[in-house]
């Protein structure tokens, strides 16, 4: 599988307004906390990228003891967190060798970055050993294998053959998540919907959705090139897209 250097990205990835938006609050992590009474809480958002997810519930848990920890694999993306970011231990770390203690985490989130690991088995067994008995490991990621009539499928075909290179599958995440000992629920959303393409392009032009910067430059812009045409045919295009998201908590038993 190819990989995606973030700390080319990181500016254009914390202007996507769609990824910022999008995070909501945690109702896993009010659940543990309203399940496990604890004087404080240790939380950590791994792969946290610019922040996104810690901002957000930092602002919704403000009356919880919770030590917050960020953990990325580049410092580029780190530093952008750091910018809008204070009471965060952030580290700059690969999730397959933490530089944490075990049993350290009573949660942990996950998002959008699971793809990335090169090495699966060893980040699942890091995450495993850095939980605490009880604790949830929650990752959260787009399911491609429900979507493809993604409007990144249907523009930029290849970006396809990168994705499947990287993604697992629910049954390999379920099983994996499960014999080593976690209780794992997982669910995933899917709608179909017409969308309009002129809504697209610009996330198509920022060219930070990761699969867009894994293939050839040849593609990139043919790509970009048919939905120019499409809009200039006919600037109220839709096309039918596919959107799946994969929610999966893992408690350690
Ligand atoms: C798509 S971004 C997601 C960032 C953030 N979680 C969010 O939702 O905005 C993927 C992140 O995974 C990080 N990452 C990739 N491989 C990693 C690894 N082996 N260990 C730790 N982080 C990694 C990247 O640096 C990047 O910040």
């Amino acid at each position: 599988m190819k990989i995606t250097n973030y700390s080319k990205i990181a500016a254009r990835y914390d202007v996507n307004q769609y990824r910022a938006n999008e995070i909501k609050f945690d109702y896993d992590l009010k659940q543990y906390i309203e399940t496990n009474s604890k004087a404080e809480y240790q939380v950590l958002d791994l792969s946290c990228g610019t922040g996104l997810y810690l901002e957000q519930q930092q602002k919704n848990f403000k009356e919880f003891n919770i030590k917050w920890k960020g953990l990325d694999l580049s410092e580029q993306m780190l530093d952008k967190a750091k910018e809008k970011l204070e009471n965060v231990d952030f580290v700059v770390a690969n999730v397959e060798n933490m530089p944490y203690e075990s049993e350290t985490f009573d949660f942990i989130s996950n998002n959008y970055a699971f793809h990335h690991y090169i090495d699966k088995e060893q980040a699942i067994n890091e995450i495993y050993r850095v939980l605490t008995k009880g604790g949830i490991y929650k990752l959260h990621n787009i399911a491609i294998h429900d979507m493809p009539k993604w409007w990144i499928y249907h523009y930029f075909p290849t970006a396809f053959n990168e994705d499947i290179k990287r993604y697992w599958n629910k049954d390999v995440i379920f099983y994996e998540l499960s014999s080593r000992g976690l209780e794992v629920k997982l669910k995933i959303d899917y709608k179909m919907e017409n969308i309009m393409v002129k809504d697209y392009i610009n996330y198509a032009e920022n060219r930070d959705i990761s699969v867009l910067t894994l293939i050839d430059d040849k593609d990139y812009e043919e790509g970009l090139e048919r939905m120019k045409f499409d809009l200039k045919a006919n600037p109220e295009k839709t096309i039918v897209n596919d959107f799946a998201e994969m929610f999966c908590t893992a408690t350690k038993i």
